[in-house]
């Protein structure tokens, strides 16, 4: 093999760029030419792609987001969209892609795959959603991106007789909202994983002001049962029984946002270069993860129909803390 390619596919994730830097330069120091491929998978199948030098990813490893792009593609979902990247894969003689991405780009690798070609996925997405990888590149900045909101919350919530809620991201999973919410001392969280009545966040909130607590803070995944405006909506409808307002912040794309931590510049380095090391070693059709520190490698066809559970002793962990 003397070529091969990488790419960034779905929601980017900060520890992007080092992933891509790992790949290149773990690529050059074996022997290959890296095509760095624009826009993911719609980059693919219109052939935006071309070779990376040393140079063309110095100065990334701290930079949030993606120099490659990346973007959601449809086409991709098909066997002639798949076809296309094929076809531009072969004129360019590349023999190997490495696709950073969470749940969505790794079926997308699988599908790749399964038509026959060498494909290795690198685990990433801020959700912490994707089966194969105890942590994903991107996770610990958005974490620590969140944990700070709330503890500027919640200094402002101290000074009135105020609840603050904070919606982060998750579409369908808590895991952000679950951790930022135990490590910044949340009175409530609520994640889709178990769906909450906007009367349970009340009655747990009017006991904690029972208790003698000076603020509150309820922190919500974006894919709760209830989001962040509902809830806004039923404590304005009960403000009258309940005897205090409820503030809301939505995070947002701003979790994804800013520069990676140590942590996910490491892991995303280790990750990139174990991509290289496995189509080195003739493995493909795999996921590189890691779990309690060790590199991990499981079949993209585990990954995609395998669902990453929360750990529920931690919600249980949380209400125990709430005192
Ligand atoms: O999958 C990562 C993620 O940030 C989710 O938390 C969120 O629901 C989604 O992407 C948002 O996607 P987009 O950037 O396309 O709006």
């Amino acid at each position: 093999m003397k070529n091969i390619a990488v790419l960034t596919s779905g929601g980017d994730a900060p520890g992007m760029n080092a992933a891509i830097r790992a790949v290149v330069r773990t690529g050059i120091a074996k022997g290959w030419n890296v095509y760095g491929v624009e826009h993911g998978y719609a980059g693919l199948m219109n052939g935006q792609m071309q070779i990376l030098g040393q140079r063309d990813v110095g100065g990334i490893v701290h930079l949030g987001g993606t120099i490659l792009g990346s973007a959601r593609a449809l086409e991709f979902k098909t066997v002639e969209g798949r076809q296309k990247a094929l076809d531009e894969l072969a004129k360019r003689e590349i023999g190997g892609l490495v696709v950073i991405g969470g749940n969505g780009s790794q079926t997308g690798a699988h599908a790749l795959s399964e038509m026959g070609f060498p494909v290795v996925g690198v685990a990433s997405t801020i959700d912490n959603d994707l089966y194969g990888s105890e942590i994903t590149i991107g996770v610990d900045t958005a974490l620590n991106i969140a944990l700070e909101a709330i503890d500027r919350l919640k200094t402002t919530a101290s000074s009135h007789k105020r609840a603050f809620l904070i919606e982060v991201m998750g579409r369908d999973c808590g895991y952000l909202a679950l951790m930022a919410g135990i490590a910044g001392g949340a009175e409530y969280i609520s994640i889709p994983e178990v769906p909450t009545e906007p009367v349970d966040i009340a009655n747990e909130l009017h006991a904690a002001y029972a208790r003698g607590k000076k603020h509150s803070i309820i922190v919500v995944a974006e894919g709760a049962k209830y989001d962040a405006e509902a809830l806004v909506q039923y404590f304005k409808e009960h403000k009258a029984t309940l005897g205090f307002e409820l503030r809301a912040t939505t995070l947002g794309h701003v979790q994804r946002g800013g520069s990676p931590t140590a942590f996910d510049r490491l892991l995303a380095t280790r990750l990139g270069a174990a991509a290289t090391a496995a189509l080195a070693n003739g493995e493909h059709g795999i996921l590189v993860g890691t779990n309690q520190s060790t590199i991990t490698k499981t079949p993209l066809a585990t990954v995609i129909v395998s669902k990453k559970k929360l750990d529920f002793g931690l919600i249980e962990l949380q209400k125990e803390l709430d005192r």
